[in-house]
């Protein structure tokens, strides 16, 4: 048993009591949401809050991190002096395999080439009582759903499709690595009380209509935006008819409209793949508690009144849908995709169909998908396009081999993939003669942004369901409508595809030789974490330096940034994710994409100490090695963007000791000051005027640091005069210990010293 059965009663047997506790709190009926998120508050609240307005402090059950991700996370989490994580959590390594020419060479090329990042997130776990999953084991979300997502849970991970979950009725939310620190520590993790959109489904669906379609239609309605700071709950007999994995496909994909995540109530159908996938005994005690897993009857029976917005779908009704091309929100019924290709001269020739990845790789998924490629034998039929599949997990993998559905795909020139992201994420070396030609590929994936899975601005990026992307792929056109059109055989005939048939689970069960799971240590403390001190991807982190309890005196300008500074612009991707767990080969990024405000140039910046330009991680490198800390002064909104926390660990690294700007990213501040760093706004907007390119700075006020209570700034010119005025901060007395001891992890560090 690798999930954790003593912490999901203990959630059960309190469950009860908290619903009726927030039911009187609230004064009105519960949505299933309400449910989960009160009685998962980190302290006891004698009010409600309101939605989409108060910042709330959450404990979480779970916490799941990718490989990619994961390497910050822990390096930070074993600087916590803890000597066990706090939640049950686990690591998945599944976004560092890259697809090329098939499972067992990819799979095999990835362990070495990633062999010192796999060895040390396997050794990490093991002393910090992980569960680490091995890479081939499988992708993050689709692990997780067979394994640890139970009803009414409460869980974080490391990854924007974390929401997968909410298909077995868990509220689970995609995060950065900084908060999976602080869950893990121990800490409470906070978010704005969502907003809730319900969705009402009706009907049946039938024939070619899957739960993908559902989703596509939804993400049309609401459009990447509509669900932003919401959580959108499924609800009505529709949702009751739709297995555990459908439901998870769609949660899955409510990332695509931005929402917090996506959740349905618990029913039979969650019961049913909880009992098939080894868990009886979370069945039975759901079971106990149904009533707690679902939303409350009045709001079934009048949602307008409890939901922020509703929805309502009728799912006799819906069609299959293709969204696209680079963006998920621009939804096409299949009888209408022929007139769209025409309309938009977008390329009709399906070069590669994809299908699988976390979102669509269940067993219904692949035995929809396999009925219908094993009609291209039976109708004389061959695939026109390239073809892959991507199970989701080994225990998948192994079941529909041992059912023979993957021969069903190999008779077609299917590509059987590793059990890992691969092109969903990009990870994908794919053959095209021409890469700029225009071009088109139809995945059952999620997100379908522009360079997304191959990297190639021409290519045209559709998302279907796994079944209509196998149709595409035996007709080899976007323009196919498989409810209507017929294909030509290899004899010349006209015949039509038959409605896809498919299995919600196995008759046979279940079956996996190697899971692929390693259990951590008991006992870790004999275990070493494994980091080359020459590695180049990895490096152990030091603790911060705590503050040393006097003001902040001749600093040094680093950079003034002019305009737009995203967390993008502190802290590069694309390249530099390799150094993801290096923090000083990372900090070479630092800032690279800021606009200096007095040369409008990115990554130049006067070195006051030389007076020449330079680099902006060389110069900061420069101040550091002479002893001089610094001060980066931005615009509106600083470190919008990801919560990436290496924007907030890079300038802390080199050195620089103060963030002044006119406006924070509410996150990216959040960052800073977890990393010990001094985060400050200007009282006077206008007052970033003042700041000059030589100046000596100094910040004041610090012996007295309180919460509310304005520091001030002083800017010594270099022509001898100088400015003075206040700067605000938003440092709660909390935070103001986080500084003081020069991170927040080093506070927890002082609490387990003693
Ligand atoms: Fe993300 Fe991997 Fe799924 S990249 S979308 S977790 S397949």
């Amino acid at each position: 048993m690798v999930f954790d059965i003593e912490m999901i009663k203990k959630v059960y047997a309190a469950l009860p009591g908290q619903v009726g506790e927030t039911r009187k709190l609230t004064g009105k009926p519960l949505t299933l949401s309400e449910k989960i998120l009160y009685a998962h508050l980190f302290n006891h609240t004698s009010h409600a809050f309101r939605r989409g307005e108060d910042y709330v402090e959450f404990r979480p059950d779970r916490v799941a991190m990718q490989d990619a991700t994961a390497q910050m996370a822990l390096l930070q989490f074993k600087t916590c002096g803890r000597d066990k994580v706090a939640v049950p959590s686990t690591v998945h390594c599944d976004h560092l395999i890259q697809a090329q020419t098939g499972a067992d060479a990819d799979l095999e090329k990835a362990l070495s080439v990633n062999r010192e990042v796999y060895d040390f997130l396997g050794s990490i776990s093991n002393k910090y009582g992980i569960g680490f999953w091995k890479p081939g084991a499988g992708i993050i979300h689709q692990v997780v759903l067979e394994n640890y997502a139970f009803p009414g849970g409460m869980m974080i991970g490391t990854d924007s499709h974390t929401p997968n979950a909410g298909g077995l009725g868990m509220v689970a939310i995609g995060v950065g690595g900084a908060d999976a620190v602080d869950v893990m520590a121990g800490l409470p993790w906070e978010l704005k009380m969502p907003k809730l959109i319900g969705v009402k489904l009706t009907g049946r669906m039938s024939g070619w209509t899957s739960p993908k379609d559902i989703i596509l239609k939804v993400a049309g309605i609401l459009t990447v935006k509509g669900g932003t700071g919401a959580i959108v709950e499924y609800f009505g007999e529709g949702a009751d008819s739709l297995s555990a994995t459908g439901k998870g496909t769609i949660c899955n994909m409510g990332a695509e409209i931005g929402a917090t995540c996506s959740i349905f109530g618990y029913d039979d159908k969650m019961a049913a793949y909880l009992k098939a996938t080894g868990r009886e005994e979370v069945a039975a005690l759901a079971d106990q508690i149904r009533e707690h897993l679902r939303p409350d009857a009045e709001v079934y029976a009048a949602p307008e009144k409890y939901y922020d917005q509703v929805i309502e779908i009728n799912l006799s009704e819906l069609e299959p849908h293709v969204n696209g091309p680079f963006t998920p929100d621009l939804a096409w019924p299949v009888s209408k995709m022929k007139e769209a290709v025409e309309a938009n001269g977008w390329p009709d020739e399906v070069e590669v169909a994809l299908i699988g990845s976390c979102t669509n790789s269940s067993y219904e998924d692949i035995t929809r998908a396999a009925s219908v490629a094993r009609q291209a034998e039976e109708k004389g039929l061959k695939a026109k396009s390239e073809f892959t599949i991507t199970p989701g997990s080994e225990q998948v993998r192994y079941t529909v081999d041992r059912d023979g559905l993957l021969a069903n795909f190999d008779s077609i020139g299917g590509i059987v993939l590793a059990n890992a992201c691969g092109p969903c994420i990009g990870q994908w070396a794919r053959h095209i003669d021409d890469p700029s030609r225009k071009n088109t590929i139809v995945t059952s994936f999620n997100r379908n942004f522009a360079k997304r899975n191959d990297g190639l601005a021409s290519t045209h990026a559709f998302v279907a369901s796994p079944e209509i992307v196998t149709a595409f792929a035996l007709a080899g056109r976007l323009s196919f409508n498989p409810l209507k059109d017929t294909l030509t055989n290899e004899k010349g005939e006209q015949v039509m595809l038959d409605e896809p048939r498919g299995e919600e689970l196995p008759a046979r069960g279940f079956a996996v030789e190697d899971p692929g799971y390693v259990a951590p240590a008991k006992d870790g403390s004999h275990v070493e974490v494994i980091v080359s001190p020459d590695s180049e991807r990895l490096q152990l982190l030091e603790p911060f330096p705590a503050w040393d309890g006097n003001d902040l005196k001749d600093l040094r300008l680093l950079i003034k940034a002019k305009g737009k500074c995203t967390t993008d612009h502190i802290s590069m991707a694309g390249p530099w994710l390799k150094y993801r767990g290096h923090l000083d080969n990372i900090s070479n990024n630092l800032l690279i994409g800021a606009v200096n405000a007095y040369n409008d140039q990115t990554n130049s910046v006067k070195n006051v100490l030389t007076g020449e330009y330079g680099e902006v991680p060389k110069v900061q490198r420069a101040y550091k090695a002479a002893g001089i800390g610094s001060v980066v002064v931005g615009d509106e909104n600083y470190g919008e963007g990801s919560s990436r926390e290496h924007a907030a660990m890079e300038p802390r690294h080199l050195g620089v000791r103060v963030i002044l700007v006119k406006s924070f990213a509410r996150i990216h501040e959040t960052n800073l000051k977890k990393q010990g760093m001094l985060g400050i706004t200007f009282a006077d907007k206008n007052d970033y005027e003042k700041v000059q390119e030589d100046d000596i700075i100094d910040i004041t006020g610090l012996t007295a640091f309180a919460p509310g209570k304005p520091l001030t700034v002083v800017l010594h010119h270099k022509d001898g005069s100088s400015d003075t005025f206040q700067a605000n901060h938003t440092y709660n007395a909390q935070q103001i210990e986080w500084f003081k001891a020069g991170s927040a992890l080093n506070l927890i560090r002082k609490q387990f010293a003693g």
